[in-house]
């Protein structure tokens, strides 16, 4: 569990800003964060169920919604308790509504309304991937419109953010989330779970060049992604293998991290003339969810920001990774709209962004 308090003194000083509570659980994470709407973190705080399904290679659903009921009670006491609010001084409380593991979703939401009701403040049910989408907008108020590579374990999309619930699809994955090509990849190399900072680590020993690995649609028009075949590929591989040593491990796990930070270059390359084609230069690139957590994916896309006149900006790694802080501030950035959302809203499994 992380505790991240970045309280400031002059908290309650301005009498118009307003401290919205996020509540996320769509995955392996309970957490609960105020924000303020000057994009203060009040308190941030996280626990990850990594114990929980480890022992399994990957997260069971059942589990992971047994655990957020479990959790989630201490977890928003210890974000108000860190933050040094009550909830007489909230203006919202915000819980992510989808698309996730309904399970989880159904907890956080049916908890944040139920806090929502007795507390007689608005609830807003907040789309997971709009608060990815949002987040370079809390971290470094990027203005909109900004190109958007929103990478995480179940979604791999190229975006034109145009304004909040206003998003342009460019393009998307095909097959396999690029999060998920990292974590089906770390199994199968035996490198443990969660996969992605598992593979990233064991990269760190190994050579980018040793593997010659296919890049699905690269070089193609459009901004759609491909990685199942890659994933493939490394199984041949390991499959060609009498035993794997960790010096093949390390290889391995690095020719797949370059492949796969070379297809999202190719891809983004593409987003970029079409964004710029209507938004001209000097815009910003933006990378976020959990892959964004991965450094040679965030250098590879600065260099690539850098050579088409594109600013980049990538949160710090532990806002580009589940988190509630997100969610808090998507909520700020709704309620300043003046949405809310009605409390019989239903949770959705799925939920694009391309619906809001
Ligand atoms: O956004 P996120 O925390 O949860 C979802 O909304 O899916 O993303 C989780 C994904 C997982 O697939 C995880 O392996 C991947 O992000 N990930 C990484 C790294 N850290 C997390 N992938 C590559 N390198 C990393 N350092
Ligand atoms: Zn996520």
């Amino acid at each position: 569990m992380t505790g991240n308090n970045n309280k400031s003194s002059s908290k309650r000083s301005n009498k118009d800003t307003m401290i919205v509570l996020g509540i996320e659980t769509s995955c392996d994470e309970t957490a609960a964060s105020l924000v303020r709407s000057d994009g203060t973190i009040l308190s941030n705080i996280i626990s990850s169920q990594f114990d929980t399904h480890r022992p399994y290679g990957g997260v069971v659903p059942e589990l992971a919604a047994r655990s957020h009921v479990e959790n989630i009670d201490t977890i928003v006491a210890k974000a108000m308790t860190a933050g040094n609010i009550k909830y007489s001084e909230l203006k919202a409380i915000a819980s992510t509504g989808g698309p996730g593991l309904i399970g989880g979703v159904i907890v956080g939401a049916t908890f944040g309304k139920a806090l929502a009701l007795a507390n007689n403040l608005p609830f807003l049910a907040i789309n997971h991937l709009e608060g990815h989408a949002l987040t370079p907008r809390l971290t470094h108020k990027v203005q909109f419109p900004y190109l958007l590579l929103l990478v995480s374990g179940g979604h791999c999309q190229l975006l034109t953010v145009k304004g909040v619930g206003n998003y342009d699809l460019l393009g998307s994955t095909i097959d396999d989330a690029v999060g998920e090509a990292f974590d089906k990849t770390a199994k199968l190399l035996g490198l443990g779970f969660p996969g992605g900072p598992a593979l990233e680590k064991a990269a760190l020993d190994g050579d980018k060049y040793k593997f010659n690995f296919p890049k699905p649609l690269a070089g193609r028009t459009g901004c759609d992604f491909s990685f199942s075949g890659l994933k493939t590929a490394v199984r041949y591989t390991v499959d060609s293998f009498k035993s794997i040593t960790e010096k093949d491990q390390a290889d391995l796990a690095a020719s797949f991290q370059e492949t796969v930070v070379s297809i999202l270059k190719d891809r983004c390359a593409n987003a970029i003339s079409m964004f710029q084609e209507k938004n001209g230069k000097n815009k910003v690139l933006v990378v976020a969810g959990g892959v964004a957590a991965n450094t040679q994916i965030r250098n590879g896309l600065n260099t690539l920001a850098y050579d088409h006149d594109m600013d980049f900006v990538a949160p710090p790694m532990n806002l580009c990774t589940d988190n509630a802080a997100m969610i808090a501030w998507a909520g700020v950035e709704k309620l300043k709209l003046g949405y809310r959302t009605d409390l019989d809203f239903v949770p959705r499994p799925r939920w694009p962004l391309s619906e809001l």
